[in-house]
């Protein structure tokens, strides 16, 4: 079941999907959080630090599980994955270090990392609640639209569209990330809920194509579709086309 509210503008939006999360974590402390990067959720984490740090909510028994790491980036890159979550989250919170996990984007092995990651989820009991943006081709962490979907944590390639758009953030092109890796389709179908968070009128096409297109890894993010709880948050821009097309099923 999928329930899409809508939001006026970007605050509103981060503010909702705050409160999400915020109920997932008192309904249950020890919360196995799934935890995503991007431009679209940074909001959503800087209420939560504010809420954390006026003590309405804690994150002290809650674990963390990210989406993707870049491979081939220590964590100390500024453009590591795991440099952004620590910047824009957990310095902002009182999670315990030990409890916040991403995939090790320097194991010598990917596919040693890969089943070392799946292995960990698995004991943590799975993700109680997985946080998700959505790329403007339906991508869903770093699953990209292909002819099957992936199921467990797997290396992907990068496009040469993708590593050409990210090379504005590094020093020298050697330096851009050839590769990713990335939780596969199995553990995010898993995840007890799902929210999502999507901002901006350039995401309005894929928004509405993913929720009510067909089911097809050509769009990773419609396999949700299928999932019984997901809760969609979107700003008024990201609406735009849903909203028109089917005023029906958004909750305002
Ligand atoms: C990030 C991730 C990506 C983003 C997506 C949207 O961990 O998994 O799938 O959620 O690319 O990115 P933004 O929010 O920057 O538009």
């Amino acid at each position: 079941m999928i329930r899409i509210y809508y939001a006026n503008d970007y605050e509103a939006m981060s503010r909702r999907a705050a409160t999400f999360i915020a109920a997932q974590v008192l309904a249950k402390p020890d919360s196995v959080l799934g935890l995503a990067t991007g431009s679209s959720p940074v909001g959503m984490y800087a209420e939560l630090g504010r809420m954390c740090a006026a003590g309405e909510i804690t994150f002290s028994r809650v674990h963390t599980v990210n989406l993707d790491e870049y491979y081939g980036l220590s964590p100390e890159h500024p453009q590591s994955y795991r440099y952004f979550m620590e910047k824009n989250f957990f310095s902002k919170i009182d999670i315990p270090a030990a409890n916040t996990n991403l995939p090790d984007g320097k194991n010598p092995s990917p596919a040693a990392e890969c089943a070392r990651y799946d292995a960990l989820i698995e004991s943590l009991g799975g993700i109680d609640l997985q946080l998700l943006g959505i790329g403007h081709n339906g991508h869903i962490g770093f699953n990209e639209p292909a002819d099957a979907f992936v199921p467990g944590t797997n290396c992907v390639d990068l496009t040469a569209d993708t590593i050409e758009m990210n090379s504005r953030f590094f020093a020298s092109a050697d330096e851009v990330p050839k590769r990713a890796l990335t939780m596969g389709i199995r553990a995010i179908m898993q995840a007890k809920k799902i929210l999502m968070v999507v901002n901006g009128e350039n995401k309005s096409q894929i928004l509405e194509r993913a929720f009510f297109g067909p089911v097809t890894p050509a769009v990773p993010a419609s396999i949700l579709q299928l999932h019984p709880d997901v809760v969609v948050c979107a700003d008024a821009p990201a609406m735009a086309i849903l909203a028109a097309k089917h005023p029906e099923a958004v909750i305002r």
